[in-house]
């Protein structure tokens, strides 16, 4: 079996590395924040993700996973290298390559030749076209390969064993194939890892193996959550419409949804979308289309509405409260979504900070973020340990993400300890009836 060397224990880097060593394969984790590593080392990842713990310490026990802070080590001892570092975005919108390049230059550095260098990050259309030119003119024989991640935080086991598809893009057909190859070796074996994360084993997988040049491939990666995006905004602006007009948004979109050729999944309005993927991604692409001279209204619109969110709720519970000033208000998420302690750009964190810029007392709560959360909050709101905590003498309470806790709160013991009426559902996330039974005012996103 091939041996493999992931760079990178975040998210999608970590992910991987439990997957494939799990499968068989010997893999080498290079992580370099010293932190990080001695958290995976001692069989815990250092971000909430359903699963990956488990098949981290099961990884570690077989001593299929190796993980290393030595890039010599981690480089040298690779067939293939699955290249998964962070692509943040740069304060003009474009995304910052230099982990990326990074990871390539130490490739030269160590690797052997004949390597073939799997690049999953998110990377704008053509970077690949570069490190090849990079290898070749440090006389690499590297083959490159690109092949973008698709998992969602919150679900990232469950995507990777059932996945829509797998895509390998590259100028080489026969390293394309060697990386679907291990996808295959995964595909088989998903029935068998979805057992030990108690995953939902009876989906049927039947995912795609797509090949394709190179530019195609990360092209596909940004188009696709480009696409995710611009849904989510099409759905919030029908929702202002639906706020306006005196219709719901979820029958709406029901019915539009039922249609095969659109869809129903990420139509649900709300708050927007946060989170280390989407934003970076559709800034990413209208900055690497700008490179081309290419001009991305569309995605340009889809920014600005997605911006325009969290002061839009914040404005209509100002007009529904009268004012925000002193009103005391618990914002109950702080995750970008539910299923994940990531809190990188979330909304529930931007609603937070709106309202207690607006003058209103914020308590805030989340049951995994916390954390993540706190050094981007203003100074001003308190972090609760609890949702009743946080809700205790509430005029308003502010949901902002659907964690399953809040879906199933107990309204009655809720409405004892505020001291107003208001559940503002900004994640579209309980059940109407549940709220009103108990004589609570409840306000959705595009919901009369
Ligand atoms: C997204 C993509 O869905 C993945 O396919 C992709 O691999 C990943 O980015 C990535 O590029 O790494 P992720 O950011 O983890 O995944 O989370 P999503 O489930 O896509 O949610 C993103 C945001 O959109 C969240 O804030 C969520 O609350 C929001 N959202 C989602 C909505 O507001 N409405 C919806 O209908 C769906």
């Amino acid at each position: 079996m091939e041996k493999i060397t992931v760079i990178g224990a975040g998210y999608v880097g970590l992910t991987s590395a439990v997957l494939l060593a799990n499968c068989g394969y010997r893999v080498t984790l290079l992580e370099i924040n010293k932190q990080r590593l001695d958290s995976v080392k001692s069989g815990r990842s250092f971000f909430y993700e359903h699963g990956v713990d488990e098949l981290l310490q099961s990884a570690l026990n077989t001593k299929k996973l190796t993980p290393t802070d030595s890039a010599a080590h981690a480089f040298r001892s690779a067939d293939i290298v699955f290249s998964c570092v962070g692509t943040p975005d740069n304060p003009d919108g474009s995304s910052n390559l230099s982990y990326v390049f990074g990871v390539a230059k130490e490739a030269i550095k160590y690797a052997k030749d004949g390597l073939v260098f799997v690049q999953k990050s998110t990377v704008p259309v053509g970077t690949g076209k570069k490190i090849e030119k990079l290898f070749k003119a440090n006389s690499r024989k590297f083959t490159y390969v690109s092949n973008p991640e698709f998992l969602r935080e919150g679900t990232a086991i469950q995507d990777s064993l059932f996945f829509d598809r797998v895509v390998a893009g590259s100028s080489n057909k026969p390293a394309a194939t060697r990386v679907l190859d291990i996808y295959k070796t995964l595909d088989e074996k998903c029935l068998e890892l979805a057992k030990i994360v108690k995953v939902d084993a009876n989906i049927k997988n039947g995912g795609s193996y797509i090949q394709t040049d190179l530019n195609s491939a990360e092209l596909i990666k940004v188009t696709a959550n480009a696409f995710l995006a611009l849904k989510i905004s099409f759905a919030n602006s029908i929702a202002k419409l639906a706020d306006h007009a005196g219709a719901n948004v979820n029958d709406v979109m029901d019915a539009v949804g039922a249609d095969k050729r659109i869809g129903r999944e990420f139509l649900n309005a709300g708050r927007g979308y946060g989170g280390g993927c989407f934003p970076k991604d559709v800034s990413g692409l209208i900055s690497s289309a700008a490179e081309y001279s290419v001009d991305m209204p569309i995605m340009t619109a889809a920014t600005e509405v997605n911006d325009s969110m969290p002061g839009y709720i914040a404005n209509r519970a100002q007009e529904i409260l009268g004012t925000l000033q002193d009103k005391k208000i618990a914002v109950l998420g702080l995750s970008f979504k539910a299923g994940t302690s990531d809190a990188r750009k979330s909304p529930g964190v931007k609603m937070a900070n709106l309202l207690s810029k607006a003058g209103a007392v914020v308590s805030a709560y989340d049951p995994h973020a916390n954390g993540e959360a706190k050094e981007d909050l203003r100074d001003n709101i308190r972090v609760c340990q609890s949702a009743l905590e946080a809700a205790d003498g509430a005029d308003a309470i502010f949901i902002t993400t659907a964690w399953p806790e809040f879906r199933e709160m107990d309204m009655h013991q809720l409405k004892s300890v505020m001291s107003g009426i208001l559940i503002y559902d900004a994640d579209n996330a309980l059940d109407r009836s549940e709220v009103e039974k108990e004589g609570l005012r409840f306000v959705g996103v595009g919901i009369q």
